[in-house]
């Protein structure tokens, strides 16, 4: 698939095919294409935790996500995104190179993600990118150390849906060029 139909292709996808399971090669083809995204220093600092089996995906469901959320996703995996803090915005001793500190991390995982759901996209699959989860759950249930931010969970599966496009905003209007 060429680069600008994925871009168009993935949406985020709110009703999963539960027929057809995700698989644990096409998790790790998602992380590949994660894996080359830039990031600060090249420290590589995001981490994924996946939920394939029936168990692990029932327990997500029911314990790291509030109930919409929960239904939104029915039938797909899961993977929780994380980055290793203190890393990505820090020099090699650990200091914050500038303002932001571990934002940059926060910017860094957000470049890996992107790669993982537009690969995902590729191969067929459909994403939701949730930002309203339990991250005590989250963390309780995957065993995901003190030293390791908890950023999204990500649904992913095969679509049951076609959603339209939700509205963008225009180059015009978000753009400055002097
Ligand atoms: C960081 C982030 C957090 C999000 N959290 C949620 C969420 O918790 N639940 C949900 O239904 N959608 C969530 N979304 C999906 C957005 O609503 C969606 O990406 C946006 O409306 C644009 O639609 P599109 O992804 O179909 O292009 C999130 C997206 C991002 C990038």
């Amino acid at each position: 698939m060429e680069y600008t139909d994925i871009l168009n292709e993935r949406k985020s996808i709110r009703a999963y095919d539960a027929s057809k399971k995700v698989t644990a090669e096409q998790v790790k083809e998602m992380v590949e294409a994660a894996i080359m995204a830039p990031s600060w220093k090249n420290f590589q600092s995001s981490r994924y935790y996946a939920a394939l089996s029936d168990e692990m995906i029932a327990k997500v469901a029911s314990e790291c996500l509030p109930e919409f959320n929960a239904r939104s996703t029915q039938g797909a995996a899961y993977i929780v995104t994380t980055f290793v803090k203190g890393q990505a915005g820090h020099n090699m001793e650990g200091v914050p190179d500038n303002e932001l500190g571990d934002c940059w991390g926060c910017y860094d995982a957000g470049l890996h993600n992107e790669n993982l759901v537009l690969k995902a996209t590729e191969l067929g699959l459909g994403t939701l990118i949730m930002g309203i989860r339990d991250e005590a759950a989250c963390r309780r249930v995957f065993a995901i150390p003190e030293e390791e931010t908890i950023m999204a969970v990500i649904a992913v599966g095969y679509p049951a849906q076609e959603p339209p496009r939700r509205p963008r905003k225009t180059p015009e209007e978000i753009l400055k060029v002097f």
